[in-house]
């Protein structure tokens, strides 16, 4: 039994016997072994996607107090792209991305956040691009409650506006969210995407962003 990884969110979901890992993140019910089993099975799948295990040659591209930034690049060593391909799969699944197929994938930089109990916290996934289109402001009035039913249809200009660098992956781990670890993650891209200097908000894009996506980005952007 994992009772010591478990804590008990708030009475509402106390009732129907939620818990959440503490670990993992999964919410789940304890009282029901389907759920018990859909548990240890990502519990698994999860942790051993995360763990990182430290290389010999690794790219630190930034250290903090509470951990450091790994730059991997699309030549390193396979271990290196396999964490990678593995940290990815993970996030798409929580995303829900199928299949998205990188433009160039000889320029994808990733960048993953490793905290210090060994893990990958963080992963931000960026490629060179050309142009972005801008997110318009979102309508107001009686007409915008249309944006509720389909958050990830936003609007968007059709003027293409020049950009330098597509985000196309942020994700940080659920139990360590406003921790300003994606904060950290764009300012080391903007940091080291291109040698010798520092990008601008401007030159980097958000690609079909989450509506969490899209609450980060407003304030990163804003900042
Ligand atoms: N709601 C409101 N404001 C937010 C949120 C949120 N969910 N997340 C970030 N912000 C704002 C806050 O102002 C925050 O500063 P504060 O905590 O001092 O108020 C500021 O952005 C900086 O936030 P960080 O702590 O740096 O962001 P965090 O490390 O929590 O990561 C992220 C944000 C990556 C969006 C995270 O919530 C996440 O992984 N979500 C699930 C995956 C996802 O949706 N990713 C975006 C996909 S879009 C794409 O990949 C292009
Ligand atoms: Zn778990």
């Amino acid at each position: 039994k994992e009772s010591k990884d478990q804590l008990i969110i708030d009475a509402g979901q106390k009732r129907f016997g939620a818990t959440m890992c503490k670990s993992c993140g999964m919410i789940y019910a304890a009282s029901s072994p389907e759920d018990e089993m859909q548990h240890v099975q990502h519990h698994h799948r999860f942790l051993e996607g995360i763990k990182y295990v430290g290389w010999k040659k690794e790219r630190v591209v930034a250290e903090f107090w509470d951990g450091k930034i790994v730059l991997v690049l699309p030549h390193d060593p396979s271990y290196a792209v396999r964490k990678v391909e593995d940290v990815q799969e993970l996030v798409d699944r929580e995303l829900g991305f199928q299949q998205v197929v990188s433009r160039c994938p000889n320029k994808t930089k990733t960048f993953l956040f490793i905290s210090d109990e060994k893990r990958v916290v963080g992963c931000l996934i960026a490629e060179p691009i050309k142009q972005a289109f801008r997110v318009l402001s979102e309508p107001t009035g009686p007409e915008s409650s249309s944006s509720k039913e389909c958050p990830r249809a936003w609007q968007c200009s059709n003027v293409p506006e020049p950009a330098v660098c597509g985000i196309s992956r942020i994700w940080v781990f659920k139990l360590k969210r406003r921790k300003r670890i994606a904060r950290r993650l764009v300012d080391t891209l903007r940091n080291c995407f291109m040698f010798g200097c520092f990008l601008s908000t401007d030159e980097i894009a958000f690609s079909d962003p989450t509506p969490d996506g899209k609450l980060f980005a407003t304030k990163y952007c804003n900042t």
